[in-house]
């Protein structure tokens, strides 16, 4: 009973928030799955078969680097617009990832009838967006762009809605349609009308998944660097537009994902939503979601970094209000693990103090603290990290979550500065990830962490 009228609560939410009544054309009893492509998995459009696992590596840690500053950026700027400070000009526009530094992709299906897109999936932002038709000024697309005219459940939606309030930066067109203007860090725009549709999924259970009305952008002006193989990107993250809060009591306002090691290229990661995204058994730990501003990121609260049992205590963040924010975002569209420069160097000093291997340069420059492992084989003991979050969740990291190969011999400890220690966020990032199957649950506030094989899952 108490689950119905919850259920009954969310979909007068979303009603309230979209003006449209969603009929939810999927049962809520259990869950589906679908599959995340990782750019450089030989599935993607955007694998480079010339490319090496250094190679990959040094590019993942140059966009690791810039959606640290996209975090950071997005947090000074929340806390501004939420203070009575004054922001000036160049801070009063809504700045969006770099288009360029996702690291998973996803495909859905848009419209009746539906047209399939691929699109960046990102735990980052919110809003769902495609470029559509007409598209004269928009970055250069190599798939089909979505027809809203050749779709008969396609509507606009007008300005004077409460969904239209949900967007950060929005103005009303001579036509009284919404308008959406996101501004990326590097001066790339998107713009567009806000508008519903049905979209739909393969489900990996082969059951295809459809829901009516979920509210999206369909973008008609764009530039900048976005990749042509992407049509467009599917908010994950916390705020109300996302496609987790839109689907909302259908999937329980649950979600999860499974990544498999980096190095296993053929497996395939999923994400899985409602039933499928509980996660239960012995060897699971859980921690709290913490509220932050913008609601868009998933806060966690780290309180210590353990290795090989020496325990080095996180800082909390000065510039946040420290009663409402976490000091660690956990993203699966960040590669490397950032951390301010006093964690990172008390981390750094531990882990050398303990691995008696000889120190090398790393080769790309990017990383702190490198070994020479030639000659050492299976026998060299690495310390072991434990990532402790609060509640007494435990996240002990394996060699392969903590440290890359990033030449022949080369292996690096996979953690970066994010910072200095009062301005910056500290990252979870998607290497760390690997091999946890790892489950949001928005309802009760919690992030769960099993470890789990998901090459085999
Ligand atoms: C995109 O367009 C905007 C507005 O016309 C312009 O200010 C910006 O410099 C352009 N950015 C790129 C990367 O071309
Ligand atoms: C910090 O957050 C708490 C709880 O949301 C609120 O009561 C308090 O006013 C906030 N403080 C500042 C300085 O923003
Ligand atoms: C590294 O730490 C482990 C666990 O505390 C310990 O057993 C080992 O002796 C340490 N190794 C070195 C070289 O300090
Ligand atoms: C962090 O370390 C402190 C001091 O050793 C300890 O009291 C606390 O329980 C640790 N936190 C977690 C989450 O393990």
């Amino acid at each position: 009973m108490a689950y119905s009228f919850y259920s009954f609560a969310i979909t007068l939410f979303i009603f309230i928030v979209s003006t449209h009544l969603p009929i939810l054309a999927w049962c809520s009893e259990s869950g589906f799955s679908i599959e995340l492509i990782h750019r450089d998995s030989p599935k993607s459009p955007l694998y480079d078969p010339d490319s090496t696992p250094s190679s990959r590596i040094r590019a993942a840690a140059e966009r690791s680097h810039s959606r640290a500053i996209y975090f950071r950026d997005a947090i000074h700027k929340a806390h501004l617009s939420s203070s009575a400070l004054p922001m000036d000009d160049a801070n009063n526009f809504y700045s969006e990832i770099t288009p360029n530094t996702f690291e998973y992709l996803m495909s859905f299906y848009l419209g009746t009838p539906a047209k399939k897109v691929l699109a960046i999936a990102d735990t980052g932002s919110d809003l769902i967006w495609v470029q559509c038709v007409p598209c004269e000024e928009c970055y250069t697309q190599s798939a089909p762009l979505f027809d809203p005219q050749s779709s008969s459940t396609y509507k606009t939606i007008p300005c004077n809605t409460i969904s239209c309030s949900l967007l950060p930066q929005r103005s009303c067109s001579a036509s009284s349609h919404c308008d959406y203007h996101y501004g990326y860090g590097d001066k790339s725009i998107v713009e567009g009308y806000l508008s519903t549709e049905t979209i739909g999924f393969d489900s990996t259970s082969g059951r295809p998944v459809q829901i009516p009305t979920i509210l999206f952008g369909c973008t008609h002006q764009s530039n900048g660097t976005f990749d042509k193989n992407d049509a467009g990107l599917v908010g994950l993250g916390g705020g109300k537009l996302s496609l987790i809060r839109q689907l909302g009591s259908a999937i329980d306002n649950k979600f999860s994902y499974c990544l498999p090691l980096s190095t296993e290229t053929s497996a395939t990661s999923k994400l899985n939503f409602g039933s499928n995204a509980i996660i239960s058994g012995s060897n699971t730990i859980t921690t709290p979601l913490i509220s932050g501003s913008p609601n868009t990121f998933y806060f966690l609260s780290l309180e210590n970094i353990s290795v090989a049992g020496k325990i080095i205590a996180v800082g909390k963040p000065t510039q946040a209000n420290e009663s409402a924010q976490g000091n660690i975002i956990i993203d699966s569209g960040t590669t490397l693990t950032l951390l301010d420069d006093n964690t990172l160097q008390s981390v750094e000093r531990s882990v050398k103090s303990n691995i008696s291997l000889t120190q090398v340069n790393d080769p790309n420059g990017v990383f702190n603290l490198c070994f020479d492992v030639s000659g050492t084989g299976a026998s060299t003991q690495f310390p072991e990290i434990t990532f402790q979050f609060s509640g007494g969740a435990s996240v002990v990291l394996q060699l392969p979550n903590a440290f890359v190969e990033v030449g022949q011999d080369i292996l690096c400890l996979a953690m970066i500065s994010s910072g200095a220690t009062a301005k910056s966020i500290n990252i979870f990032g998607n290497i760390a990830q690997q091999n946890f199957h790892i489950g949001y649950d928005l309802t009760n506030k919690q992030l769960t962490f099993a470890p789990t094989n998901c090459a085999t899952q």
